[in-house]
């Protein structure tokens, strides 16, 4: 904040371009919300109500070695990724026997996401595995544990690949 700024008059504002910048100009490119993950009991019923919005809610698609079956919304830039378990021993289950439906992880999509890894590693992040993991669609990505996020299980994905 300028130092003037207690005595700041409307016409001293910003100019209204100086504030909107445009995209590429973020200070960060390839940092993006690649989607935000929803536990859901019922793909079925969960997606009815993006449909009825009318966006277009993918195929449904089952990663095996998540115990999930999941269908992908595109919201804008980013997408919603609702998720089902197709196990009990789903961490998807769990989390529902635990906590009930609802926000499960954010996911950030980041431009190199060996070097991010790295870096995080570094500086004594607890991530949920060690290794990086392919998941459909051979998209590369890890979890950060939430004790390390405040919080929020934050999945990693590799925009580099
Ligand atoms: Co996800």
């Amino acid at each position: 904040m300028e130092q003037h700024s207690r005595e700041m008059k409307p016409e001293s504002r910003e100019p209204k371009a100086e504030r909107q910048k445009p995209r590429s100009e973020s200070p960060e490119p390839g940092f993006q919300i690649d989607h935000i993950g929803i536990a859901v009991k019922s793909l079925t019923a969960a997606k009815r109500i993006y449909e009825n919005l009318g966006l277009a809610v993918s195929q449904e698609e089952t990663v095996p070695q998540e115990k999930v079956r999941l269908v992908m919304v595109p919201v804008g830039e980013s997408r919603l990724e609702l998720l089902e378990a197709t196990s009990d021993d789903s961490t998807i289950a769990k989390f529902i026997a635990k906590r009930g439906e609802g926000l499960h992880h954010i996911c950030m999509r980041v431009p190199d996401l060996a070097a991010a890894i790295a870096k995080l590693k570094q500086d004594g992040v607890r991530l949920v595995s060690e290794d990086i993991k392919t998941g459909a669609g051979g998209h590369r990505y890890v979890f950060v544990h939430p004790q390390s996020t405040g919080g929020v299980l934050l999945e990693l994905v590799d925009g580099g690949h």
